[in-house]
């Protein structure tokens, strides 16, 4: 009898399985039937038949559960929800919600397979989000929010909730603790130079922190400032970019980079583009 293609639903079951590991065969939880062979390097091989959304999910999630190389600080993933031309919020910030139900599942995915979440102070003010894995099976990853001045309101939910610990990088300079320790509340760490500078804090520092921490494969989920540092300074090896079928027409930009003259200068980096069903994915690799 010819074996049932693996739904996505096993396919998730199936990445979850090859969180951090090589080199081993992954089976069907059900039956045990051998599914998908991982190889040293990141590649993996279908053993057994499975339907496209499985094959789409297998592909953009199993690049990113492979152990870090030797010698590497941090792997990092970016995204952004934007709509047709380009925005991830009306001008008053409203952002709730350009993308569909099968994007949003698809971003609680990214949080279940990174050590971090982290957002800028200007999200985390406006959304209140918990930034937790509620639509799909997996962990819930440490929160961190780069917030220099504290503007953040100590009220909101990553500081309440209790759900998950979370990291609030605020100014002053860093004075490692090592071993580094994540309390499961609420743990400040001044890591973000003086309080009256306005200038970008590097992400390379901003990711060497986080490591100090055992948090190595990052997710940064927005917003579209935050996304555009980390993109600037060369430190994202993936961007998920799920574009909405929705047309705002002003509003909060996804990117913000320095002007260029010339295409030949825009960033092409390669891509597949998946169809999630609510919104159309281009899976960016910059590694
Ligand atoms: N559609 C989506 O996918 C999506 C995702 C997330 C958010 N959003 C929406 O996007 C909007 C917020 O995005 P945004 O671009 O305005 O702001 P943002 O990226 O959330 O936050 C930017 C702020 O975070 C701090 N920050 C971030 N990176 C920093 C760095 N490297 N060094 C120092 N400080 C840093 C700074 O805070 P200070 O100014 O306090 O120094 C900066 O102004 C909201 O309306 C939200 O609803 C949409």
């Amino acid at each position: 009898m010819a074996a049932h293609p693996l739904d996505t639903e096993t396919a998730w079951q199936l990445v979850l399985q090859a969180v951090n590991r090589s080199n081993v065969t992954l089976a069907v939880p059900e039956t045990s039937e051998a599914a998908v062979r991982l190889n040293g390097r990141g590649a993996w091989h279908l053993l057994h038949p499975a339907t496209d959304k499985a094959n789409d999910l297998l592909s953009l999630f199993l690049p990113l559960c492979r152990p870090l190389e030797d010698g590497t600080v941090s792997r990092v993933v970016g995204q952004l929800g934007q709509s047709l031309d380009g925005r991830i919020a009306t001008a008053t910030g409203h952002s709730r919600f350009i993308n569909g139900a099968d994007g949003i599942t698809h971003l609680h995915r990214i949080r279940a397979v990174s050590d971090a979440v982290v957002v800028g102070a200007g999200t985390a003010t406006t959304d209140n989000p918990r930034l937790t894995v509620r639509r799909a099976q997996g962990p819930n990853p440490v929160r961190v929010v780069i917030d220099r001045h504290r503007r953040v309101p100590d009220s909101h939910h990553l500081f309440t909730d209790g759900e998950a610990p979370t990291l609030r990088l605020v100014a002053g300079t860093y004075r490692p603790n090592r071993p580094a320790r994540i309390e499961s509340g609420v743990t400040e760490v001044p890591c973000l130079g003086p309080c009256h500078d306005s200038e970008t804090v590097c992400p390379t520092n901003i990711l060497r922190v986080l490591a100090d921490f055992g948090l190595r494969k990052v997710f940064v989920e927005g917003g579209g400032l935050t996304v555009s540092a980390f993109l600037r300074a060369g430190v994202l090896d993936r961007l998920h970019v799920m574009v909405a079928p929705m047309i705002i027409g002003s509003g909060r930009p996804a990117f913000s980079l320095p002007e260029i003259d010339l295409l030949e200068d825009a960033l092409r980096p390669r891509s597949q583009l998946v169809n999630l069903g609510s919104d159309m994915l281009f899976d960016l690799d910059f590694s």
